[in-house]
């Protein structure tokens, strides 16, 4: 299949990468980095997430992140809703898009939503129903899609299985997620194409982190089975707190290098988003997680 002319980058850092940072960041950092993001070009910035502060303490400030952002017209600004609590809040707080995070494995299910898969849809249902009634789109992510750190294997029919109840909720997109970043190619080229057998590929993205350096090789295996949106996060930054031992999504600098010199267009301004890299691993006290974005600020310091 020929490659896509342009891709659809979601930036998740200032989500998927503080969510798991230990020390609690400031609200004005969480603003200002998804402002900048805002201003390098991103179509689509997963900003926070409505959850229990209990289980996620990083996201307290979901509610003041949202009002304090700057949003530019276009722009859509996800968040995360586990549950109709969530949803009210996010709805309270204009977002754009509501995520819905479900797992392909039950071991994995229970330890990041405390229930079952089946639960979770039931749970999903009316989160789905008001989301679609405000007008507000819709997006269901699949964790574990390449593998679960309690389970190991899951089955491609899981993923294909949650997929489908996906489209039944009414999602705009689903996200295909390697939750630890265990996939390889071959494998990640079988679930695109099992998904997009339920899913327009239009509508699927790949949500993949780099815990074992496969990010980069998996994000051309799913171009080639026509999918055209991903995740990616600034410095490579993130994690899931209940995924122990998984290091951050895909870094953004280095997808957009990758997909440049594949002449595939995003939209983004390369070197701002280095900049932000740099800007925030310093503020984290920390080298930058992205090749890219290292060897390009080296290079500036020469
Ligand atoms: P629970 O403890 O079973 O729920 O948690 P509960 O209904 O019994 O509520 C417990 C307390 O939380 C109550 O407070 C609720 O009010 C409060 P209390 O009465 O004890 O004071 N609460 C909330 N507060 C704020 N916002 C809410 C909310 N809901 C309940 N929405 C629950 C169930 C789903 C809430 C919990 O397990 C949770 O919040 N989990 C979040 C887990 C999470 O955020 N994980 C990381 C994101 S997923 C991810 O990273 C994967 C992804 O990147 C894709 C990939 O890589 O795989 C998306
Ligand atoms: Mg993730």
């Amino acid at each position: 299949m020929p490659l896509p002319s342009r891709v659809k980058i979601v930036e998740v850092s200032p989500r998927d990468g503080l969510q798991n940072e230990k020390e609690l960041i400031s609200t004005d950092i969480k603003v200002e980095l998804v402002d900048r993001l805002t201003a390098a070009g991103f179509p689509n910035i997963e900003a926070t997430s409505f959850v229990s502060p209990k289980w996620v303490p990083q996201m307290a400030d979901a509610t003041d992140v949202m009002a304090r952002i700057q949003r530019k017209p276009g722009v859509i600004y996800s968040v995360l809703t586990p549950n109709m609590k969530g949803l009210e809040g996010a709805l309270a707080a204009k977002a754009d898009e509501v995520v819905i995070f479900g797992a392909a494995s039950e071991a994995f299910s229970q330890k990041n939503i405390n229930c079952s898969i089946a639960e979770s849809i039931t749970r999903f249902e009316p989160v789905a129903e008001a989301a679609r009634a405000a007008g507000v789109r819709l997006r269901g992510s699949i964790s574990c899609a390449l593998g679960c750190p309690y389970q190991g294997e899951v089955p491609i029919e899981a993923v294909v299985d949650v997929a489908r109840r996906y489209v039944a909720l009414g999602c705009d997109e689903i996200d295909v997620a390697d939750t630890i970043g265990v996939g390889t190619p071959q494998r990640v080229r079988d679930v695109m194409t099992a998904v997009t057998q339920v899913v327009d590929p239009g509508r699927v993205s790949g949500h993949f982190h780099d815990t074992y350096g496969q990010a980069l090789a998996n994000i051309l295996a799913a171009l080639e089975t026509g999918i055209s949106i991903f995740h990616t996060s600034v410095a490579g930054l993130g994690g899931c707190p209940y995924a122990k031992g998984a290091t951050g999504n895909v870094a953004t600098e280095d997808v957009l290098y990758m997909l440049r010199g594949l002449g595939i267009n995003t939209g983004i301004d390369f070197d701002a988003v280095v900049d932000i890299g740099q800007w925030m691993s310093a503020h984290l006290n920390r080298k930058g997680g992205s090749r890219a974005g290292n060897a390009v600020a080296a290079k500036r310091a020469a």
